[in-house]
């Protein structure tokens, strides 16, 4: 008796097992993960004319869970008219970072979740001036993607209250590159 309720038992579980692989294998190929690393080749200029890229203003559980390598970025414009040296510029794009999370932790967590997953892409883009920032932070929050600008208290290299970096994002790649595919890295 004992015997038989193994083998039922072991057949149950062979048969629970075989579905449950089906099933990951089916909801595993309805991500378009293969595109996005073809994606992420063809993503190292900064070239924004992939139109595959499948937009995600509103990620799922399943999205924020898989591997979307290279779908999600966050840019960081900064002022080239500035002459800022290195050191300053890390703390400014730092500050950039922060002030992008912050937002959208409140406002798209789960966008922050989906980015944080699929390798947190940071990219560093140069602009010209303080009205190129603020063209484009504005084209940025009318397209629903979080703009966050520092402004430098000026204790050190700048001018109290000059903004030095913008941050746009985390967002998906293709609607980010509606904003900044243009520019050059910095
Ligand atoms: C971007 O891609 C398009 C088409 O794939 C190509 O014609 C163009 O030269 C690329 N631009 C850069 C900067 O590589
Ligand atoms: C930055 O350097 C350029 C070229 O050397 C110079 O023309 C410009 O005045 C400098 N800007 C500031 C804010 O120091």
């Amino acid at each position: 008796m004992s015997s038989f309720s193994t083998t039922v038992w072991l057949a149950i579980t062979g048969l629970v097992f075989v579905v449950g692989y089906k099933i990951g294998k089916t909801s595993l190929s309805t991500l378009p993960q293969r595109k996005s690393r073809q994606k992420k080749k063809n993503e190292d200029n900064n070239n924004g004319s992939d139109s595959e890229i499948i937009p995600f203003n509103q990620p799922d559980d399943q999205q924020i869970n898989s591997d979307n390598f290279g779908y999600f970025k966050l840019v960081l414009l900064i002022r080239n008219d500035l002459n800022m040296t290195k050191g300053k510029v890390a703390a400014q794009c730092s500050h950039a970072t922060l002030a992008c999370y912050k937002s959208l932790q409140a406002s798209n967590s789960k966008m922050l979740k989906a980015w944080e997953r699929s390798g947190q892409m940071k990219i560093a883009l140069k602009i010209n001036d303080e009205t190129e920032l603020l063209e484009l932070q504005a084209i940025a929050l009318s397209l629903g993607l979080c703009a966050e600008h520092i402004t430098d208290a000026g204790h050190t290299q700048v001018i109290p209250g000059t903004t030095t970096v913008l941050g746009i994002g985390p967002g998906p790649v293709d609607i980010i590159n509606q904003v900044t595919g243009h520019l050059k890295l910095y």
